[in-house]
């Protein structure tokens, strides 16, 4: 199959490239050359997807077969495509679960839940952005899209910096400032390199409709995947790992920051809704669920060998690497 990787220079992107290539598909990308070159072997067509002329100028005589879109942050970039690719035979987005209206407020029960839609919901603010996205590509594909609401993503290569930067403080080593209420506190993401293999798998078979697409809930805690992530560094810590737990109020008032200081945590009260999301349609979907075990080890390894990505400051341009400042650990430790 010819398939064309919108966004395939990217961590999902590329994953999706390598999946492509591996299952024998005859593989294009689409980008503007900013974020690097995709593999040899594979065709890199050069646009910015937000204009409309420079895609219709990439595209042109460009006929693929199937389409996994993974470059969404514009309304106007799902239109170009949409005009340019509404021929092919299957399209697969990757949307968001913030796609939803109500969520991380109330529960996700399912795909038929409320998607932002009204009118004053501003475009540009990222779910608001992923709905609308949807509904300009369904308008051109109708039952040939597959909507692939997304979860956390995890593994090798993530860029996001958040599972990465437990990783890094276990390596420090000392007390780690935990949440207290995390060893019950489901948590779940999905593997990158199973997100990018079932989406290819899809647009082969052409399956279509909305899928929430993470792992399952309940599978791990967040104080589970803490351990694991401390057992995953050993001997690479630079002393004994040990908790210092705080509550919820205490980090609050210490100016802890939910989800970005300490990645995955929000307040217990929150975090009730935010976990609890209707996984059926990806499971019955086939969306597969590796050991979260590799998961983290595949990620340590992959930091291991990137010394840049292993130092705090040197987040990529653009992107706030997420962690807990050292003036705010301090502060909670003293
Ligand atoms: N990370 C998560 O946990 C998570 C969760 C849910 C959903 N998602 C979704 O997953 C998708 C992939 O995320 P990612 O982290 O893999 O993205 P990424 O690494 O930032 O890659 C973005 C890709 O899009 C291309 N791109 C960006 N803007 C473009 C433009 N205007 N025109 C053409 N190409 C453009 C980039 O190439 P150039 O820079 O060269 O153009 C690159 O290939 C996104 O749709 C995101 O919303 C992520």
């Amino acid at each position: 199959m010819q398939i064309l990787v919108v966004g395939g220079t990217g961590w999902l992107g590329g994953e999706v490239v390598r999946a492509a290539l591996a299952r024998g598909h005859d593989v294009a990308t689409l980008a503007r050359g900013v974020s690097g070159a995709p593999p040899a072997g594979v065709r890199a067509l050069t646009a910015d997807r937000d204009d409309a002329a420079d895609v219709a100028r990439a595209l042109a005589g460009v006929r693929p077969d199937a389409v996994v879109d993974t470059s969404g942050y514009t309304v106007a970039g799902a239109r170009t495509t949409a005009s340019h690719l509404a021929g092919v035979g299957a399209y697969a987005y990757v949307s968001s679960l913030n796609a939803y209206r109500d969520w991380p407020g109330s529960p996700i029960r399912g795909v038929d839940d409320p998607v932002f839609g009204e009118p004053d919901d501003d475009p540009a603010d990222y779910g608001p952005m992923k709905a609308a996205s949807e509904r300009v590509l369904a308008r051109a594909l109708d039952d040939r899209l597959l909507v692939v609401r997304s979860g956390l993503i995890a593994g090798p290569g993530d860029p996001t910096g958040r599972l990465g930067w437990w990783l890094r403080r276990m390596a420090r080593g000392g007390p780690v400032v935990v949440p207290v209420d995390v060893w019950d506190q489901p948590v779940t993401f999905v593997d990158v390199r199973d997100l990018s293999g079932w989406m290819v798998e899809s647009v082969e078979c052409g399956r279509s409709g909305a899928v929430n697409a993470t792992g399952d809930v309940g599978v791990t805690t967040f104080g589970r995947l803490l351990e694991l992530c401390r057992d995953v560094v050993g001997d690479d810590a630079r002393s004994p790992v040990t908790w210092a737990e705080r509550d919820d109020a205490t980090l609050l008032a210490a100016g802890v920051q939910r989800w970005v200081h300490l990645p995955f945590w929000v307040p217990a009260d929150e975090a009730r809704a935010l976990w609890d999301i209707d996984t059926s349609s990806a499971r019955r979907a086939g969306l597969p669920s590796r050991p979260i075990e590799e998961t983290v080890t595949d990620l340590w390894a992959w930091l291991r060998g990137q010394p840049e990505a292993l130092d705090d400051d040197a987040a990529p341009a653009g992107r706030t690497r997420p962690g807990l400042p050292d003036d705010v650990e301090q502060a909670l430790l003293g």
